[in-house]
């Protein structure tokens, strides 16, 4: 497939490596122009650039992994009929605040998907850190397999999204549509955890939507207990 990925950063280029390693096509952009590039250039071998609207024409599945606050600016017209991954998570230190978000009203992914009417979206690689995507990708079938959450309105988005999972050496665990993306976002116990399929179910469950588990606390919490 063409993957084009919006956001060139930590997680753009985990998920760009990853892709191109399985045999895919890849363009990454950034909001400054791909001019600004020569480290993917040099960096990442085979790996396209461009700017945003060009990785987004370029695209058959695209990628969002940019600072969430920015989510308006991706270019909708190139994305209609496609299916689109959402990476993105809410920061109000870096994004600024969002009151629908902070009066737990919406998602991320929701406000993302209104803004892309014409877009199938599914939410999926905001749940792991950037640095753990190449670590801990395994092939299937192996006994530590890490599993990664995706939500989404769309069933057969979803599968292509959790074919592709599988491609780059993950299980996937449906946690429901764009409106239950919450269980997985910041501060939910299934948040950048390794877990396999069933502990990741179990922390999905978990989830309750108006509290916030502290990162020191989720952190020492899947350490004790063995989380895969
Ligand atoms: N880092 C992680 O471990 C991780 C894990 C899971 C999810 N996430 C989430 O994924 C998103 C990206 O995180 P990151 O750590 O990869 O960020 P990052 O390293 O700061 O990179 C952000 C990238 O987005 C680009 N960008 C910013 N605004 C843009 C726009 N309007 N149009 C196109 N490109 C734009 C930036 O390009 P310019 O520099 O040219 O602006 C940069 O290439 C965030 O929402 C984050 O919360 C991160």
């Amino acid at each position: 497939m063409r993957i084009g990925i919006i956001g060139a950063g930590f997680i753009g280029r985990a998920v760009a490596q990853l892709a191109l390693a399985a045999g895919h096509e890849v363009m990454l952009s950034n909001s400054r122009g791909p001019q600004t590039m020569s480290s993917v250039r040099s960096g990442i071998a085979g790996c396209e650039v461009g700017n945003a609207e060009e990785a987004a024409r370029f695209a058959e599945l695209a990628l969002v992994a940019i600072p969430f606050a920015h989510y308006h600016s991706v270019p909708a017209r190139w994305l209609e009929g496609k299916i689109v991954m959402d990476a993105n998570n809410y920061y109000p230190d870096r994004d600024g605040r969002f009151p629908a978000l902070d009066r737990f009203e919406t998602t991320t992914t929701r406000l993302l998907a209104e803004h892309l009417p014409g877009s199938r979206v599914v939410k999926v690689f905001n749940a792991i850190l950037a640095q753990d995507l190449e670590k801990d990708a395994r092939l299937r079938g192996a006994a530590d397999r890490r599993a990664l959450p995706i939500a989404g309105d769309d069933g057969e988005a979803k599968s292509v999204v959790s074919t592709l999972l599988d491609d780059l050496g993950y299980d996937a665990v449906d946690a429901g549509g764009l409106d239950d993306s919450w269980r997985f976002e910041r501060a939910k116990p299934a948040y950048c955890i390794p877990f396999g399929v069933e502990g990741l179910k179990l922390a999905l469950a978990q989830a309750e939507r108006e509290i916030e588990v502290p990162e020191g606390a989720w952190r020492r919490e899947a350490t004790v207990s063995g989380p895969i």
